[in-house]
């Protein structure tokens, strides 16, 4: 699908977004594991939300689907009833992740602590991204982790096949910040004898061990050290929060935007996640946030963002892992920033759904912008007048909402190929953009 976008002369709206896609995957994969029926209101829409519908469904698990309005806006409710930890059954055939590393490496953490063998796959971009960062911790528990293929590294990529075990506990170093490494961790550790404790260099976002806690595991926080001990999960009813790297796009689109005034309601604001918030506040963008409030350890507000001249900065170390998915629109606003902005430190964004460093470069310099890639990020300088091309999303979601927004702030007419991406995480996003 191509799109093609120009710029409004203001912009002043109210957006809507959709559940948050990290805690949505981890309310069904957690309330699937556990004991008891849950709701969980406001989940993700998106093609990566049914990937782990469908996975969770093909071992067993009974979910049904309800949608209600809000303000014309649809509200996604799936209630689950969950199987217990031992409760899962042999999927028929291998289990579908799609474009969805997170509904991969999660749940594989689930898959190492049944009595059956199960075969992952995923489409062509998740079967080439590392599986290793999960294989070798799940090996270390006492896992068989098999790849189909004869790959000439040694990396594991799907599909592959995970072999139940029954788990030891392990004292894990991570090599890398990421939650989803860490996730799939804790959710073997919830199935695996003694006590199994993860540690990562720089903290990444800590939805998956406040839901356990909340759902009754028996966990330990400590900052960048998270432990699990063997533990049954109770379900819990949760509403989850407007998705902040969905959000991250308009909050841009607003900061860059000459006469521009947006409200975001009820948006996820973990401190793990707000990274996009302070780099942002420190670049000088006019954000407020209001009517916060915290339910089932996820705290939540409103956000207000305004027209504002940024500064460009410095971006590295221990922020990156909670910018992680916002880097590619973030290079965006650096475009319209004062200045020099220097991103460093971000060499994961090369195994993401596409190399969004090579991506990002690639594209923004088509429509004008002073970028250069470096090994572990890239460096922007100040380009304010962007003028439309066309540009294409790689297949990435991210990359191609990046690009719709870029197509709001340049001069004439851009046109995004390959734009149906967006479905992964926000089929509503392109509409949105025509109502503008
Ligand atoms: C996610 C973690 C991040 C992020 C991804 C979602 C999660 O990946 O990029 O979109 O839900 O745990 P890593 O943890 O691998 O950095």
């Amino acid at each position: 699908m191509k799109k093609t976008i120009s710029k409004p002369p203001n912009i002043n709206s109210t957006i809507r977004i959709s559940g948050d896609k990290s805690i949505s995957h981890r309310a069904a994969i957690l309330n699937a594991m556990a004991e008891g029926t849950s709701e969980v209101k406001n989940f993700c829409v998106g093609d990566d939300q049914e990937s782990i519908i469908r996975c969770l469904r093909s071992l067993g698990t009974n979910i049904s689907h309800t949608i209600n309005y809000q303000d014309n806006h649809p509200i996604h409710t799936f209630t689950i009833i969950g199987n217990g930890k031992h409760g899962f059954k042999e999927p028929k055939s291998p289990l579908d992740c799609g474009n969805s590393g997170t509904c991969m490496r999660l749940i594989s953490g689930l898959l190492a602590g049944q009595k059956f063998n199960t075969l992952l796959i995923g489409d062509d971009s998740l079967s080439k991204r590392p599986m290793n960062r999960i294989a070798n911790p799940l090996k270390l528990m006492g896992t068989t982790i098999t790849p189909l293929n004869n790959s000439s590294t040694d990396e594991i990529m799907a599909p592959f096949e995970i072999k139940g075990s029954n788990l030891n506990s392990i004292n894990y170093k991570s090599p890398v910040s990421s939650a989803q490494v860490k996730s799939c961790i804790l959710i073997a550790g919830a199935y695996a004898k003694g006590i199994t404790t993860i540690t990562e260099p720089s903290k990444s976002r800590d939805h998956t061990e406040r839901m356990m806690k909340a759902m009754g595991a028996e966990i330990e926080i400590n900052d960048k050290e998270i432990s699990i001990k063997n533990s049954k999960l109770k379900a819990q009813n949760i509403v989850i929060p407007g998705d902040i790297s969905s959000a991250a796009f308009w909050i841009i689109l607003a900061a860059c935007h000459k006469k521009a005034e947006l409200l975001i309601p009820n948006i996820g604001l973990n401190p793990t996640r707000t990274g996009i918030l302070e780099v942002l506040t420190k670049m000088g963008a006019n954000i407020n946030i209001s009517n916060q409030k915290t339910e089932l350890g996820e705290p939540r507000g409103d956000l207000i963002i305004k027209s504002s001249n940024l500064k460009g900065i410095t971006i590295e170390g221990s922020i990156i892992p909670k910018i992680i998915d916002e880097i590619p629109i973030l290079s965006l606003a650096a475009c319209f920033a004062s200045g020099e902005t220097i991103i460093k430190d971000a060499q994961e964004l090369r195994v993401k759904e596409s190399d969004r460093i090579k991506a990002t470069v690639q594209e923004l310099f088509k429509l004008g912008a002073n970028i250069s890639e470096t090994k572990d990020g890239m460096i922007i300088k100040n380009s304010p007048k962007l003028n439309g091309s066309e540009v294409n999303s790689h297949g990435d979601h991210r990359i191609a909402m990046m690009l719709g927004i870029s197509g709001l702030l340049a001069e004439d007419q851009t046109t995004i190929t390959n734009a149906e991406a967006a479905n992964i995480s926000y089929p509503d996003f392109w509409d949105q953009i025509d109502n503008f």
